[in-house]
């Protein structure tokens, strides 16, 4: 595999592949002194999705993967706060439509799913932040409750690189204001977007299915589900209507 240095992008060296299987493990592969980067592939061949699904490579989509350093303690506030820069981003694309956060951290456009994200540990407190957005072209999906969507399809013009600049701007906006005033103000523009808040939903993990209210986010990040048993913390999981 061989990946061309682009420039930079923000605080992450800039390096992009013709073809690989996938960004996340392509990271790996880089020394410490070449991080923080960010690796793009025009073709990913073998993209993952999260718990075991994959993540089907069209042309003229954005597959891209990069590093950050997180501290344990900010692990879940980061899986947030991702999913909320890259709300923002798309909102800003498509000014007046309905941008959705699916918890923990998909975006929804007109109820059908335009992005995802998989959080994978590379060493210590280094993580691979991998994202697929859809540009241009949607995969037909059999195998979920949901559809999923493109740009394009919303009559939103863009091309990959264009979008992957204005999200590392946002998200580098968006921890700055973590870092100097805390979760606080960005909890609460997550809940504003957040897909069923307020409404009877269903999380299922792996080894269990909780139905109930979806109350908020707690400080940590975490779902506050309303069941019957009474408020639950929900760490990890898929969220269903
Ligand atoms: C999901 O919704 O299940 C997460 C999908 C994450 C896909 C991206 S595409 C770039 C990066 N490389 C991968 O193999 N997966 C992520």
């Amino acid at each position: 595999m061989s990946f061309g240095y682009k420039g930079n992008i923000e605080q992450w060296k800039w390096y992009e592949a013709e073809e690989l299987d996938s960004t996340n493990d392509a990271i790996r592969e880089l020394n410490d002194n070449d991080l923080p980067a960010v690796i793009t592939a025009i073709r990913q061949n073998k993209g993952r999705g999260r718990r075991g699904r994959t993540w089907i490579g069209l042309d003229g989509n954005l597959y891209f993967t990069y590093s950050l350093k997180i501290l344990p303690q900010d692990l879940s506030k980061y899986v947030c706060l991702i999913g909320l820069s890259l709300a923002k981003t798309v909102q800003n694309f498509a000014v007046e439509k309905k941008v959705q956060i699916k918890w923990p951290n998909d975006i929804f456009l007109n109820d059908k799913k335009l992005t995802g994200i998989l959080l994978e540990n590379i060493k210590d407190d280094n993580w691979a932040i991998g994202i697929g957005v859809n540009i241009v072209n949607h995969p037909i999906l059999t195998d979920q409750p949901y559809q999923a969507t493109s740009l394009k399809e919303n009559r939103v013009q863009t091309d990959r690189i264009t979008f992957l600049h204005k999200f590392l701007t946002q998200f580098t906006q968006d921890i700055e204001i973590y870092k100097k005033q805390g979760f606080s103000q960005l909890k609460e523009q997550w809940l504003q977007k957040a897909y069923k808040l307020g409404q009877e939903i269903i999380i299922k993990n792996e080894q269990t299915t909780k139905k109930g209210l979806f109350l908020t986010l707690d400080d940590n990040g975490y779902l506050i589900l309303k069941t019957k048993q009474g408020k639950e913390k929900i760490i990890a999981g898929d969220l269903f209507e």
